[in-house]
């Protein structure tokens, strides 16, 4: 059930990098290509400023650094932007630029401290949601495109344990922001609830997430964590049941129907009180490939107006500021 996140690269730096930045690996060599073409562009045009200002070895040495610095602080920085949209990779290089215009107080700290409405006020802001996924994403590219206008919520981070997981491409697609996890610090650490508060996440749903959720992010969350299981639960659950797994058991009792249980998430593999269930025929011929079909167009058109629905209602439940 729990598989570890497997480095792809022989450089333990670079995996750790990948980590902090949270991209897929497509995007962190994208990212890597454009530092090293600002490195080399920043150094070739300092090096033809000096030769256009006359700068020689009688120049005053304040001078040269003076040219240094402003080469580093303004030059660099607007290549990186440059060559960072040129590959397409806007979103990252902007919030690399932003934290380092916050650090140097030029601009203002956007980084919120806890959930909006966790204050006993009305949410007035959207619920910010974040995704737990760990595989190709297709529920979460579904849910993201459902709520991509809402008025009341954002998808607002997708959480992956696995570098180079497809839905890691798709956050990338959509300007979403990721959060690459590793176990120890998810199990026996915080469970990154501190990530989670910052970026004033309200609601959390497992779409492809193998892992099981540790009772700090439960107590963190309470009846705020969704998951989607591809059986009608209670049948079908559990430890193990995952995948094609869950498939392929189905068929070989030859059972006459199967489906898709959205629940709340507890300290148990899929025993989490229910939301929803929808269920599909199993037809002689099926097998489960063609059953794995079926579920994932359920699950398709279900799990992102549950969703909406749970969160709406969540949110005309929190008590107003006069009450
Ligand atoms: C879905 O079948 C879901 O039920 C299960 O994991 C699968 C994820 O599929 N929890 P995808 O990555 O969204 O395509």
């Amino acid at each position: 059930m729990s598989t570890n996140p497997t480095p792809p690269y022989f450089c333990p730096m670079f995996n750790s990098l990948q980590q902090k930045w949270g991209v897929s690996t497509r995007q962190f060599w994208i990212i890597f290509i454009a530092f090293g073409l600002t490195g080399t562009t920043a150094a070739f045009l300092t090096r033809y400023i000096t030769g256009w200002l006359g700068f020689d070895a009688s120049t005053h040495w304040g001078w040269k650094l003076l040219l240094r610095l402003s080469m580093l602080l303004i030059g660099y920085q607007a290549l990186l932007l440059f060559y960072g949209a040129l590959l397409g990779q806007w979103s990252f290089f902007w919030k690399y630029e932003r934290k380092l215009l916050e650090k140097l107080k030029i601009l203002k700290s956007q980084q919120p401290t806890a959930p909006t409405y966790r204050g006993g006020q009305k949410p007035l802001t959207p619920t910010s949601i974040a995704i737990f996924a760990s595989g190709a994403g297709s529920n979460a590219r579904k849910i993201i495109e459902h709520l991509r206008d809402h008025d009341s919520i954002r998808v607002a981070l997708i959480v992956c344990n696995k570098p180079g997981a497809g839905v890691l491409a798709i956050a990338d697609e959509y300007g979403i922001d990721t959060l690459l996890i590793e176990k120890e610090r998810f199990f026996r650490g915080d469970a990154y609830v501190p990530e989670l508060a910052a970026r004033n996440i309200g609601f959390i749903v497992l779409a492809g997430f193998l892992w099981k959720i540790p009772g700090a992010l439960i107590l963190a969350y309470p009846r705020k964590i969704i998951n989607i299981h591809p059986a009608l639960l209670p049948g079908y659950g559990g430890k193990g049941m995952y995948g094609m797994h869950v498939h392929e058991a189905v068929i070989a009792a030859g059972e006459k129907k199967s489906g898709i249980t959205i629940h709340y998430v507890n300290e148990k593999f899929d025993e989490g009180e229910h939301i929803f269930q929808s269920s599909c025929p199993i037809e002689q011929a099926d097998t489960p490939e063609s059953l794995a079909q079926k579920i994932h167009a359920l699950e398709h058109r279900h799990f992102p107006i549950v969703i909406e629905k749970v969160i709406l209602k969540d949110r005309s439940l929190q008590p107003t500021a006069n009450s």
